[in-house]
C-alpha cells in the first residue's frame, strides 16, 4: 500500500467508515475518496459502474451495508438481504471491472451457525444454521464473503485480485445509531440509561435474564484491525487463510454478561436508580464469542478496553443532542 494510492472507502459516514477514514488519515494515506449515500446509492447498478470506471481507485473498503439491530432485522428482512446483496455485488463487480487490486469487505459475526462452538473459529462458517431473526442479513454477509474469494480464484492470478474480509463482533463506539428502536443492545442501553437519569426514573427495565454473554469491541480498534489486514503481506495472508475460508474475525477475545454491561453501562452515565431484568423476554443465544487467535497472531490487538470505551461513546453521545 503506497501513501497515495487512492482509496475509497464507501459508508464514509457510518460508524465505521467514518472511523476508518480517521485511520488511514492518521497513518498518511492523502487520497482517500468517499460519496454519501445520496449521491451515489451502492444499490443501483449503473451508477456504482459509472463512479468507479471514472474514478479508478487503487483499492476500497467496503463499509456500506444496511445494518440494525434484532427489531429492525425481524421488521425488514427484505430490505436487509436486498440491500446487502446489491451493494456487495455492485462494489465488487465495478470494483473489479475498473481496475482495483485490493479490496476489504466488512462482514459480521451473525454469519456463524446459532450453535457454532464458542470461540467461534473462522472454520465454523457453514457448518450449520443460522440465528433464524437475523438469517437474511446474515445470507448477505456470507455471500459477499463467497464474492471475495471467487474473484480471487478466478481471477486472483490472471489479474492480481487481492480481495479479503473481516469479520467483526458487535461494535461500539461514537457515531452509532441511537434509534429507540432499530438500535444495538449499547447504543440502546446508553439511551435508556441517560434518559433514566435525567427524567429521575426509579429503575431501568432490561429484556431477558441478563445472563447471555456477549463480545464487543470500541469501533476505533475495528478501524485499526481492518487497515492492519489489507496491510498484510499477500503471502503471508494466504498462508493464514486459505481459498474457501479467507475471512479473519475481528473480536476482544473477552466476554461479558448483558447484566455485567448494564451495571457498566449504568456507572459510566452515572445513574442512581435500580436495575430490572425482565425474565420473560427471550434471551437469545447464551454465548457469541469470537476467536480471534488468527488476528492475533497476524500481529494485531485490541487496544481500548470496555469502561474506556464506553466513556468516550457515552462523551459522544451526549455532545451530539
Ligand atoms: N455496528 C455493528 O455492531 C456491526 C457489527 C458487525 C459488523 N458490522 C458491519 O460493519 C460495517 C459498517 O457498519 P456501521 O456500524 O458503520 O454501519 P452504519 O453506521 O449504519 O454505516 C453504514 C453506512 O453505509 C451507508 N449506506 C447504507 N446503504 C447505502 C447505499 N445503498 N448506498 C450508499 N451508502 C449506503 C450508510 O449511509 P446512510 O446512513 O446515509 O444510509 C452509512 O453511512 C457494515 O458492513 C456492518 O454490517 C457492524
Amino acid at each position: 500500500m503506497s501513501k497515495s494510492d487512492k482509496i475509497y472507502v464507501a459508508g464514509h459516514r457510518g460508524m465505521v467508515g467514518s472511523a476508518i477514514v480517521s485511520v488511514l488519515q492518521n497513518q498518511g494515506f492523502e487520497n482517500i475518496i468517499t460519496r454519501t449515500h445520496s449521491d451515489l446509492d451502492l444499490t443501483n447498478q449503473q451508477q456504482v459502474e459509472k463512479f468507479f470506471s471514472q474514478e479508478k481507485p487503487n483499492e476500497v473498503y467496503l463499509a456500506a451495508a444496511k445494518v440494525g439491530g434484532i427489531f429492525a432485522n425481524v421488521t425488514y428482512p427484505a430490505d436487509f438481504i436486498y440491500q446487502n446483496l446489491m451493494i456487495e455485488a455492485n462494489v465488487i463487480h465495478a470494483a473489479f471491472k475498473s481496475g482495483v487490486k485490493k479490496l476489504l469487505f466488512l462482514g459480521s459475526s451473525c454469519i456463524y451457525p446459532k450453535f457454532a462452538d464458542q470461540p467461534i473459529r473462522e472454520d465454523a462458517l457453514l457448518t450449520g444454521l443460522l440465528e433464524p431473526t437475523n438469517e437474511p442479513y446474515a445470507i448477505a454477509k456470507i455471500a459477499g464473503i463467497k464474492l471475495c474469494e471467487s474473484y480471487n480464484r478466478q481471477y486472483g492470478k490472471s489479474h492480481g485480485i487481492d480481495y479479503r474480509s473481516v469479520m467483526p463482533t458487535n461494535l461500539y463506539g461514537p457515531g452509532d445509531n441511537y434509534h429507540p428502536k432499530n438500535s444495538h443492545v449499547i447504543p440502546a442501553l446508553i439511551r435508556r440509561f441517560h434518559e433514566a437519569k435525567i427524567n429521575n426514573e426509579k429503575k431501568v427495565i432490561i429484556w431477558g435474564s441478563g445472563k447471555p454473554k456477549r463480545e464487543f469491541i470500541y469501533v476505533d480498534d475495528m478501524a485499526l484491525a481492518s487497515v492492519h489486514v489489507m496491510s498484510l503481506d499477500i503471502e503471508i495472508y494466504e498462508q493464514n487463510t486459505n481459498e474457501m475460508c479467507s475471512h479473519i474475525n475481528v473480536g476482544m477475545g473477552e466476554e461479558l454478561s448483558i447484566g455485567e454491561l448494564a451495571r457498566t453501562i449504568k456507572r459510566v452515565i452515572g445513574y442512581d436508580g435500580e436495575i430490572e431484568f425482565d425474565s420473560s423476554k427471550p434471551d437469545g443465544s447464551p454465548r457469541k464469542l469470537l476467536d480471534n487467535s488468527k488476528l492475533k497472531n497476524l500481529g494485531w490487538t485490541p487496544i481500548v478496553q470496555l469502561e474506556e470505551g464506553l466513556t468516550l461513546t457515552y462523551k459522544s453521545y451526549l455532545h451530539g443532542l
